[in-house]
C-alpha cells in the first residue's frame, strides 16, 4: 500500500512554471518526431499481418498539473501513422505522458479512435535511458477500457510499451498489446516498433511563455 498524505487538498506551494526543466525521463521525448520504418503486426482473418509504416509524433509540453499534493509535469502527444500503399490513416493516437518528480511515477494515457482508452504506469529515475509502462484490463487504477464490440471480438488484456533513448538523440519504442481474438485459442500479440528522429525542438509550455514575457517587460 502506498503512503499517501493525510492532507489530500493542499497543492504544492512552490511550483516551477517551466515544464521543460522538470520532465525528468520524459525530457528526451519533447518535440516533433518522424520515422519511415515502423513495423506493425496486427490481427487479420487470414492470420497476422505485418506492415511497414510512416510515423509522425508531436510531444508538446503542458503546464504543471496538481492533484492536491500530487504534482505532475508532462507532454501532450499526437501520433499519426500512414503507410506507403494507402492514403488512409493507419493508426491515430492521442494522450499524455506524465512524470511525478516526487515519486518517479511515469504515466501514459492513450486514446485511439477504435473506442479504446488506457492508463499505463511505471517507474523511472530522472536520468533513465529506458522506461517501461504497463496497463492491464480489469484494473481500476492502471487499466484498459474498450467498446462492447472490442470486448466481444478483440479483447485487449494487456499493454506494455518500452522506450529506449539513444546517444544520437533518437529514441525507439516497442509496444506489445495482447489481444484475445474471438475464435482463437492463443492470445494474439499485436506488436509495434519504431525509431523516431527529431524534426523540431519543443516550444515552452503556456505558463512558461507567460512568465518569460512578464519578466521581459519588467
Ligand atoms: C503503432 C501503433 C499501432 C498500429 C500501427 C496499429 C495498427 C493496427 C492495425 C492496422 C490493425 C488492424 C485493423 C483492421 O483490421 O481493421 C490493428 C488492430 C487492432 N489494434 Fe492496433 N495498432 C497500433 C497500436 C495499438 C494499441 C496501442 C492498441 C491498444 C492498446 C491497439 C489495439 C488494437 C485492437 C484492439 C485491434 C483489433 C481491432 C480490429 O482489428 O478491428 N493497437 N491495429
Amino acid at each position: 500500500m502506498l503512503a499517501f498524505p493525510k492532507d489530500i487538498f493542499t497543492e504544492p506551494a512552490h511550483v516551477d512554471p517551466n515544464t521543460l526543466d522538470n520532465l525528468g525521463p520524459l525530457r528526451r521525448l519533447a518535440g516533433s518526431w518522424q520515422a519511415r520504418k515502423g513495423i506493425d503486426v496486427n490481427p487479420k482473418a487470414a492470420g497476422p499481418e505485418r506492415r511497414v509504416y510512416i510515423e509522425r509524433i508531436d510531444m508538446v509540453p503542458i503546464d504543471p498539473q496538481a492533484n492536491g499534493p500530487q504534482l505532475f509535469y508532462g507532454l501532450r502527444y499526437h501520433i499519426h501513422i500512414n503507410t506507403e500503399e494507402e492514403d488512409i490513416t493507419f493508426h491515430d493516437q492521442v494522450g499524455y505522458w506524465l512524470w511525478e518528480p516526487a515519486t518517479g511515477l511515469v504515466l501514459q494515457t492513450l486514446a485511439i479512435p477504435r473506442g479504446q482508452v488506457l492508463l499505463a504506469s511505471g517507474q523511472a529515475t530522472a536520468d533513465a535511458s529506458r522506461m517501461v509502462v504497463t496497463a492491464e484490463r480489469g484494473q481500476t487504477e492502471y487499466g484498459i477500457c474498450s467498446t462492447a464490440f472490442l470486448e466481444y471480438a478483440f479483447r485487449t488484456d494487456r499493454y506494455r510499451i518500452e522506450i529506449d533513448y539513444h546517444a544520437d538523440g533518437s529514441w525507439s519504442y516497442a509496444i506489445e498489446t495482447v489481444l484475445s481474438v474471438r475464435g482463437q485459442d492463443a492470445p494474439f500479440v499485436h506488436r509495434d516498433q519504431n525509431t523516431l528522429f527529431k524534426t523540431a525542438e519543443p516550444q515552452p509550455n503556456p505558463l512558461a511563455k507567460i512568465v518569460a514575457a512578464r519578466a521581459a517587460k519588467a
